[in-house]
């Protein structure tokens, strides 16, 4: 393979977002007898439906019928693994907002307001909200569970320092702009086709059919772009497309769901909040001995991906650090809430969370910068004598580079000259006080679950020497379809703008894993790149027998063909090929080399390699509002070698922004009653353009490439640069703390309210 050029190319769709020309699910031209659907929801978040009467529903104007758990030919079920999210619920309410039924109208305003019409009487039951009521009540998914490394209790009670504490993160709504939709279109033979706004073709396909009880092959599934996902559409998609194949059969028409934002806000699960309780034993250097940790997470109803969520933050409760007796222990707590789900990171952020806020307490006890702590507890360096410690879960951390990298960056930063400098500052400044953080990242790549680390892909070269391409990743914003272009185009030695990319299609690569796990170039990026390289191998093995030269005088480039002593385009070779008889179509299949995990014993390797970064940010607080600001954030992280510096960049500058959205500004509030207070944005803010920091660098570490054999020696960066904002909440704590006695409570979100409780709190 020759020496791959990054290339900061344009997001493919670029042009098409800004001119707002990109199609996404409402925007499908559809005849005018297309059903709409609108859900009925429940108000109340606990009890049963002891009768239904849509009589009022059904007169409405514009109402062609309406939809119950009676409608459903197959399973009644949504859920992506454990059969335990009802599409309509057929007696118990599990939460508020949860989908009694649908109605199918003529437009969406009449199905909605037809859906207001149906009177559902309910006897309520007393619900479990919060996690504290779940952990008192012992309402949990499944029985606790513990990854163990030496003996916590034993080293805790041996260490000469002691801290414990609770850190408690809020939840996060997705926000993607595109709220969740389906289209369902009815074809011949029980055949039926979806276009829908998921990460997960596959899975819609194998939902729709179960619930309408035909093959899969009678299903195909089209995905073209989402207007984000962040995670929210990995299962949560499901529902929509179900309702809208369950319409499309009843009436035999195209059938469309599209939920309004409100709706969206109060149906469809989040990322998990969670309490997170440690107790740490250290030295008088800062070194870590041993951590007792308890993650408890609110998955709400029903499992959704929660088991799965809940191993990731196990195995990234030590970030970057090794930390030689170790205890995490996981409580999936189960709540009368929507069924929380994947949300960038996956349960990453809220495992490394608690260690980072030991660092920074550590640091505070001992009278030392956070930063000489967090340099001491880390990993041993890839290029090190004792490089491959072994990481709780029991994989060695063979490529960690974190030491160089968090040098950089200080340097570059002037970590502790300004460090200094806010010291100073806010000794004479008590109402304004600033704060500054360095967190790094270590973030492990690949699902957890083995199997899902497969891909597909498909190639057509045609014989005017344009080439086809489809892949089971789905794009989402991230710029995966920019990158695999890239790619099949670098095989073949011909430009990225000659690579046509179709959208995923369930009918042309089939049992594809949900594009997740940041894995989405490694795997479909790779897939192309063989099924690419399957059909060079055959035009090389013809062109060489065609020309009497050896195959190794022939080279793919600059979109032509050496062969030879002769130079032809790639579409004179492709035409050769073609009067030939030489199959120019390809399949590629990838599935990621040596990794495995044991979910009971929370014991393998699930991770091909790790991604790194680390940031520096520095905030401002008001004392007297609570009010915060983040004033520069410097960025260095890993990408290894970069498939598309531009994209990378990009996902990291999102990535970092909507994690400190996360951590200060968002705020999910359910009621005590269940509902969600805040579904709309005038409650929930999310970061808007004046809150990301005042001065911003994002830079790519020059790591010398992935040691892992990823494609071209690229590294996955949709999530990790998500986690660098704890620099956020480490440099509000240091602010804070900066002048206190007492090493701040402060909880995420870090909203205005939380700040104003910790500075009270001081002078209390
Ligand atoms: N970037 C944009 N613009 N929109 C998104 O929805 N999702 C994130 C991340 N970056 C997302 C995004 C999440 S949760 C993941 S897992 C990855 O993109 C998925 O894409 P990848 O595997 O191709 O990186
Ligand atoms: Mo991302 S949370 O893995 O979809």
């Amino acid at each position: 393979m020759s020496s791959f050029h990054s290339a900061s190319l344009p997001h493919d769709s670029a042009a098409l977002y800004v001119t707002g020309q990109a199609q996404f699910i409402d925007d499908i031209a559809l005849p005018a007898d297309t059903a709409h659907v609108a859900l009925g929801l429940s108000n109340i978040a606990h009890g049963i439906i002891t009768d239904m009467d849509f009589s009022s529903v059904l007169q409405a104007d514009g109402v062609i019928g309406i939809l119950t758990h009676h409608d459903i030919p197959g399973k009644n079920d949504a859920s992506p693994v454990f059969g335990d999210d009802p599409i309509f619920t057929s007696g118990r309410i599990d939460y508020h907002g949860q989908a009694i039924f649908a109605v199918i109208a003529k437009s969406a305003k009449q199905a909605r307001k037809a859906a207001l019409l149906a009177h559902i009487t309910t006897t309520s039951l007393p619900p479990i909200i919060t996690i504290d009521e779940a952990l008192a009540a012992n309402s949990l998914l499944q029985a606790p569970k513990s990854c163990v490394r030496g003996d916590a209790s034993q080293a805790l009670a041996e260490a000469p320092y002691h801290l414990e504490g609770v850190l408690r993160l809020g939840g996060q709504e997705h926000f993607y702009l595109e709220g969740q939709a389906a289209i369902a279109i009815p074809g011949e033979m029980d055949g039926i086709s979806i276009f829908v706004s998921s990460q997960h073709p596959t899975e819609i396909q194998h939902k729709v059919a179960d619930a309408l009880d035909v093959p899969y092959g009678k299903v195909t599934v089209e995905v073209r772009r989402m207007g984000g996902a962040f995670g929210g559409k990995e299962s949560q998609a499901n529902l929509p497309a179900i309702i809208a194949a369950l319409a499309a059969h009843k009436t035999g028409k195209p059938a469309k769901c599209v939920y309004d934002r409100d709706e969206d806000m109060r149906v469809t699960g989040k990322r998990h909040d969670c309490k997170l309780s440690y107790d740490v034993g250290y030295d008088e250097t800062g070194r870590i001995l041993a951590l007792d940790l308890r993650q408890a997470l609110r998955c709400g109803m029903s499992f959704d991906l929660s088991a799965a969520v809940a191993d990731r933050a196990v195995t990234h409760a030590d970030n970057a650090y090794f930390i030689p007796h170790i205890k995490v222990t996981s409580y999936l707590c189960r709540t009368n809430t929507p069924s929380n789900t994947a949300f960038r990171g996956f349960g990453g952020p809220q495992g490394m969370a608690a260690i980072e806020r030991i660092m920074d307490e550590i640091a505070f006890a001992l009278g030392k910068d956070p930063l000489d702590v967090r340099l001491f507890n880390l990993y041993a360096e890839a290029d090190s004598p004792d490089a491959g410690q072994l990481t709780p879960y029991g994989q060695p951390v063979t490529d960690c580079i974190l030491r160089g990298l968090m040098g950089d960056l200080a340097k570059t930063s002037d970590y502790q000259n300004r460090r200094a400098a806010i010291e100073t500052y806010n000794k004479t400044n008590p109402h304004i006080r600033r704060g500054i953080g360095m967190t790094p990242v270590k973030f492990g790549i690949s699902f957890n679950k083995t199997m899902l680390n497969q891909a597909g892909a498909l190639v057509h070269v045609y014989t005017d020497g344009s080439v086809h391409l489809n892949h089971g990743g789905t794009e989402m914003g991230q710029g995966l379809y920019t990158k695999v272009r890239q790619i099949c185009a670098h095989e073949f030695g011909i430009e990225a703008r000659d690579v046509h990319l179709s959208p995923a299609n369930t009918g042309k690569v089939p049992n594809s894993s949900a594009t997740a796990a940041s894995s989405g170039t490694d795997l479909n990026g790779m897939a192309a790149a063989k099924a690419a390289a399957e059909i060079k191998a055959r035009m090389t093995a013809y062109l060489a027998q065609l020309y009497q030269c050896d195959e190794a005088t022939i080279h793919f480039g600059d979109g032509h063909v050496a062969v030879g002593q002769d130079r032809i385009t790639f579409a004179e070779a492709a035409q050769l090929c073609w009067q030939g008889r030489i199959s120019l179509s390809s399949t590629g299949f990838y599935a990621t080399p040596d990794i495995y995990w044991d979910a009971d014993t929370m014991q393998g390797c699930p991770f091909y390699y790790y991604a790194y970064g680390a940031a520096v940010t520095e905030v401002a607080i008001d004392s007297v509002t609570g009010e915060t600001r983040i004033l520069k954030t410097d960025i260095l992280h890993d990408a290894g070698h970069s498939i598309n510096p531009a994209l990378d960049i990009g996902q990291i500058e999102g990535g970092f922004v909507q994690g400190a959205g996360w951590l200060t500004s968002e705020e999910l509030v359910y009621g005590a009653d269940g509902a969600l207070q805040t579904h709309a944005p005038s409650t929930y803010k999310i970061p808007a353009c004046s809150d990301r920091p005042v001065s911003m660098t994002v830079k790519l570490y020059e790591s010398g490439g992935n040691k892992a054999e990823t494609i071209h020696r690229s590294k996955a960066v949709g999530e990790p640069p998500f986690m660098l904002s704890f620099s956020v909440l480490s440099a509000l704590c240091h602010a804070l703390s900066s002048t206190a006695k007492t090493f701040p409570a402060l909880h995420a979100p870090a909203t205005p309210e939380a700040i104003l409780r910790c500075v009270r709190n001081e002078q209390s």
